[in-house]
């Protein structure tokens, strides 16, 4: 197994660092559910995952496999924009991720924009706990893909240090645009 981890497997990696039992955590595009499950498993019975997506396909998808892994109980699903997280959530979370672009299998048209991404963003770090982390996968294959990567890295270029590690994954020497992964943890 190669040690270097692709964007999707290393933004697991942080937040099971981070990530407590008994927690709240976001999954801001729910899309097929693996990140809601990731989720809720590491939170356990005591947590609560906050789980948006705009699709219904994509609030189908994932309630059905939270409930072939019996972990229904712990997840809110939420048929909205992750833009208005901060209506839903009141209280601080350890965790948020997004997974941005389309659904894989779904309608390739409806893809997360860099206005609403940029804004959820925002109100995710508002929420975020200290010492909790963000992740945000970003895939440049695609023109509407690498225009919000690039305004997403100019917002983080914004963030003060004092309050935010901000880290940009990538890799330098691959082919086909592979996912690109920020990670953004508060102080
Ligand atoms: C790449 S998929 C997510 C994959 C998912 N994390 C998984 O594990 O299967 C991106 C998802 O973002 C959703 N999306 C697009 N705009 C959104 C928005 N404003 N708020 C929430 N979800 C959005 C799409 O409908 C799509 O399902």
């Amino acid at each position: 197994m190669a040690t270097i981890q692709n964007s999707l497997a290393f933004a697991q990696e942080l937040i099971r660092q981070v990530l407590l039992p008994g927690e709240q955590a976001i999954d801001a595009t729910a899309g097929n559910g693996h990140d809601t499950v990731f989720l809720a498993r590491l939170v356990g019975s005591k947590g609560k995952i906050w789980a948006f997506d705009i699709q219904v396909e994509a609030i189908k998808n994932t309630e059905e496999r939270l409930e072939k892994e019996n972990l229904r109980q712990r997840v809110n699903l939420l048929l909205q924009g992750h833009e208005n997280m901060a209506v839903y959530i009141k209280k601080p979370v350890g965790a948020i991720m997004f997974n941005l672009g389309y659904l894989p299998g779904g309608d390739h048209s409806i893809i997360t924009r860099p206005d609403t991404t940029i804004s959820a963003v925002k109100s995710g770090l508002k929420l975020l706990r200290p010492g909790g982390i963000m992740t945000i996968v970003m895939y440049t294959g695609h023109t509407d893909g690498g225009t919000e990567a690039a305004q997403l890295k100019r917002f983080c270029h914004t963030l003060n240090q004092k309050d935010y590690h901000v880290l940009s994954y990538c890799f330098l020497n691959q082919q086909n645009h592979p996912p690109q992964l920020l990670a953004i943890e508060k102080r």
